[in-house]
């Protein structure tokens, strides 16, 4: 029988994303601008069979989604190898990878044969000289080409990140809609949030997700998706032309979801967050390597869960920005 895992305010819980690492080479000024630090011995990390008996305890408690992220999760060797074992625990339903996009030319159809059910990239820029100001790296072509072979490779529906930062890309937000049609892809708006290293986020860097979608539908008349939302982060829409491809706008600062999260974390060195704005962790991987049998690991989880976070207060004057970038939480 399968157990549940809800926390205090009734929120059951789903959706685990887990960070393989807390490297990246690439330098996106709203996360990792001045580079990582320095790096944790490796002992710290969780191997492969450490995540792999995560998952397991994890899916044998409800949560049937799984999302791979970094850092960059495909600077981690054999990656395929972890998506290929994941793919197998039973309850893992939608087994699903955040990537920058830079190894995936070569690497799109093994992720696919190892069992790979959907990919997001990240794609803040269709000019080169905002891609490489924005990600401290010169790559756009790179990127797209890693796009192009995801859907080759039948990773559908392909999610393509864009972070949205007044005065960077905000006036690119219609050709990448533009571009979502013309590719057939799902393009994801986020809104710009308080999670960057160089701690330079300011509330005037923000564009709404409402400003972002009536840019959109000046150009491509939006009709929103009669899908129901659930616990999903974006707002999902259709271009009412009958245009292939998608919107989907994730207001994260101005339209809250923390309501309905099922979402809960494991950061790469083992610990879990029960948010992307905690304050506090809770160490996985201390329990997991003491003599703790499984039952004891099941009520640690069930512990730590219980007391998720009601949400974010980011537009409260009292706010305060995590110490971890998402380089450590994972998207
Ligand atoms: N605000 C919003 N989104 C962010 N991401 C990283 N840092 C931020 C931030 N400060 C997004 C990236 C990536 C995903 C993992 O998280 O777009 O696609
Ligand atoms: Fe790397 Fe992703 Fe952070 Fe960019 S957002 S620096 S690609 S981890």
């Amino acid at each position: 029988m399968l157990g549940t895992l809800k926390d205090s305010y009734g929120r059951q819980i789903r959706d685990l994303r887990v960070s393989v690492t807390d490297r990246c080479n690439f330098r996106c000024f709203y996360c990792l601008p001045h580079g990582e630090p320095p790096m944790a011995p490796k002992e710290q990390m969780l191997t492969f069979e450490e995540i792999e008996r995560a998952v397991e305890i994890f899916a044998s408690l409800g949560v049937n989604k799984i999302r791979l992220t970094g850092g960059e999760p495909m600077l981690r060797r054999d990656i395929e190898k972890l998506v290929a074992k994941i793919k197998n625990i039973e309850g893992v339903e939608d087994l699903a990878l955040t990537t920058n996009g830079y190894f995936l030319s070569e690497r799109a159809q093994n992720l696919k044969d190892a069992g790979l059910d959907r990919i997001t990239i990240s794609l803040d820029s269709l000019r080169p000289e905002t891609f490489k100001r924005m990600t401290g790296t010169d790559v756009l072509d790179r990127v797209l080409e890693g796009i192009y072979a995801a859907k080759r490779a039948g990773l559908a529906p392909i999610k393509v990140n864009s972070v949205i930062v007044r005065g960077h890309n905000d006036d690119e937000i219609v050709e990448m809609a533009r571009f979502a049609r013309e590719h057939n892809l799902a393009m994801r708006f986020i809104e710009f949030m308080p999670l960057d290293s160089g701690h330079d986020w300011s509330r005037a860097m923000v564009v709404s997700g409402r400003e972002i979608r009536e840019r959109i539908n000046e150009c491509f008349p939006l009709v929103a998706k009669a899908v129901e939302r659930g616990s999903e982060t974006a707002s999902r829409f259709r271009f009412a032309d009958g245009a292939r491809g998608e919107i989907g706008i994730i207001a994260s600062v101005t339209e809250p979801f923390c309501g309905a999260c099922s979402r809960i974390r494991l950061t790469a060195d083992g610990q879990i967050r029960t948010c992307l704005f905690s304050k506090v962790e809770h160490s996985l991987r201390d329990v997991m390597r003491s003599d703790a049998s499984r039952d004891e690991i099941i009520s640690y989880i069930h512990g730590v869960v219980w007391r998720k976070e009601k949400g974010h207060n980011i537009g409260a004057p009292t706010f305060i920005q995590p110490q971890r970038t998402m380089s450590f939480i994972g998207g």
